[in-house]
């Protein structure tokens, strides 16, 4: 028997949308034959792909991320604005590749707008100047007279685009990356980067690449960087990439105890930094690019152009584990992309002729959907399983959010036993469940289970509703699912 125990005064913080938010990279078919397809019988007046665009609009990602990726360390963005025709095509290193910059700035743009987002974009701090990067900021956020302001309104766009969010750099920490940088030189530049685009526009909120080669001396490098430049840092951004090359589901499951792990390491370094240098400013965490992926690794040329991963249901069950340690660390995480989202490691997986939504699309809309601004701190005990390093993890891996103004709560159960139903009882402390419960459950037949143009549903979400006691449901999770349990409360 099972146990879960759910105090509403018991609570962890506020839960930033942004932690729901993508990542989009001019890589493979993200954008060409993906988001963006002038001359498809599916794209709108603009070349969208408008089943892509009803596709995405469900996932009500808040921000997404742009233009890369190891593509923006060599991507010079006045390439990718004005007349399509007169767009120069470059040779793209970061994927071997030659990038036709026919999707640019003010296509983006666009995008979001289509699918009510933010942008967030990241300069070019490979082989890109910090001239490059300031007069981004000008021509997307000014208002003034100027030449690179008159050029936008050339273009059409006379108001703004108000871009918010700007990371500086990609991934300088790897020695995959173009212009990687040591940390000595990546804190410099940060510092002379960030400089004049707050001077550009000093509303804008400033992401330094802190951590994504974990296997390098990330401590030093993210000590120097908050040493040199924390006034100008909001977002320390980290990246990770999950999978399950051995194939054992067991230890598979036990991956949250990584995201807890990795997400731990980040906090703690910031908040030694900010008393050894006594920091008031605030400065959040941002999981800028963190997904499954491990098989479209990149072996043959092909697959270093695509990286078109297909996942199964086990993949969906990791995903759901993201949100959970993104809801438990909601004071320090106030972003996160999942990369990406059309195509390239997806939850969208297009042809000429339509789409289908891969196993992970349906935990992120069932969370984006679902979940409440305040994250809750659940009790929960019960059954218990052992693998890799790891011993007597509980099986159920639950969350807890609240919306006051809803009325709502929604209990997040991931159930990580490959064969057993786990019996549960849960209970309400401080409130009381008003009535109707409504249980989604995504699953499939078996944890490979994946879906594709001729199997589309073989996972998915399926909704039942159930009436809860005042403070207490009993509730069967499904082996191998994912559930939200949304329920009203007095
Ligand atoms: O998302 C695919 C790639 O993964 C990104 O371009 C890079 O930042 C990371 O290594």
């Amino acid at each position: 028997m099972n146990y879960i125990k759910v105090d509403l005064d018991r609570q962890l913080g506020s839960i930033h949308p942004h932690i729901f938010g993508g990542f989009a990279e001019h890589l493979g078919r993200c954008f060409y034959g993906g988001i963006y397809e002038p001359g498809s019988a599916l794209a709108d007046e603009h070349g969208f792909r408008k089943d892509v665009l009803e596709a995405l609009s469900r996932l009500q990602m808040p921000i997404v991320r742009y233009p890369g990726g190891n593509f923006v360390s060599g991507y010079r963005w006045m390439d990718g604005i004005g007349p399509v025709e007169a767009r120069p095509a470059r040779p793209e290193l970061a994927w071997e590749t030659i990038e036709t910059n026919h999707f640019g700035t003010n296509e983006f743009i666009q995008f979001c707008r289509k699918i009510k987002t933010e942008p967030y974009f990241v300069v070019n701090c490979g082989d890109g100047d910090m001239r490059e990067a300031r007069d981004w900021v000008e021509y997307c956020n000014s208002s003034q007279e100027t030449a690179l302001v008159k050029l936008r309104r050339q273009h059409g766009f006379d108001a703004p685009h108000n871009v918010k969010y700007w990371g500086i750099g990609n991934e300088v920490d790897g020695e995959w990356q173009i212009g990687y940088k040591t940390p000595e030189e990546y804190a410099r530049a940060y510092k002379e980067f960030a400089k004049v685009m707050r001077w550009v526009d000093p509303s804008i909120k400033l992401l330094a690449s802190a951590v994504s080669n974990w296997s390098a001396e990330f401590v030093e490098r993210t000590q120097l960087l908050l040493d040199q430049a924390s006034d100008f840092i909001d977002y320390l951004a980290i990246h990770w990439y999950v999978g399950n090359p051995e194939n054992d589901f067991a230890n598979y499951m036990t991956v949250s105890e990584f995201f807890d792990e990795r997400i731990g390491v980040a906090e703690g370094m910031l908040k030694a930094m900010k008393v050894q240098r006594n920091i008031q400013r605030p400065i959040s965490i941002a999981v800028d690019e963190w997904n499954v992926w491990y098989r479209a690794r990149g072996e043959t040329l092909a697959e270093r152009n695509n990286l078109e991963e297909i996942y199964n249901l086990e993949d969906a069950l990791v995903v759901a584990m993201h949100f959970k340690a993104f809801i438990r660390h909601c004071q320090t995480v106030k972003m996160a992309n999942i990369a990406q989202i059309v195509n390239v490691i997806a939850p969208i997986f297009t042809s000429p002729d339509g789409l289908f939504l891969q196993t992970i699309f349906y935990p992120f809309e069932l969370y984006s959907r679902t979940c409440g601004n305040i994250a809750l701190d659940p009790f929960w005990k019960g059954d218990t399983f052992s693998a890799g390093k790891h011993t007597a993890l509980r099986t159920l891996d639950v969350s807890a959010s609240l919306d006051e103004a809803k009325k709502s709560v929604v209990i997040f159960v991931v159930n990580r036993s490959q064969t057993d139903a786990l019996e549960t009882t849960i209970s309400l402390d401080s409130g009381f469940f008003a009535g109707k419960v409504q249980a989604h459950v995504i699953n499939g037949s078996d944890i490979k289970a994946t879906n594709s143009f001729n199997q589309p549903n073989q996972v998915g979400v399926k909704t039942a509703v159930l009436t809860a006691e005042r403070s207490r449901l009993n509730y069967t999770f499904e082996p191998h699912s994912v559930t939200a349990l949304e329920c009203q409360i007095d």
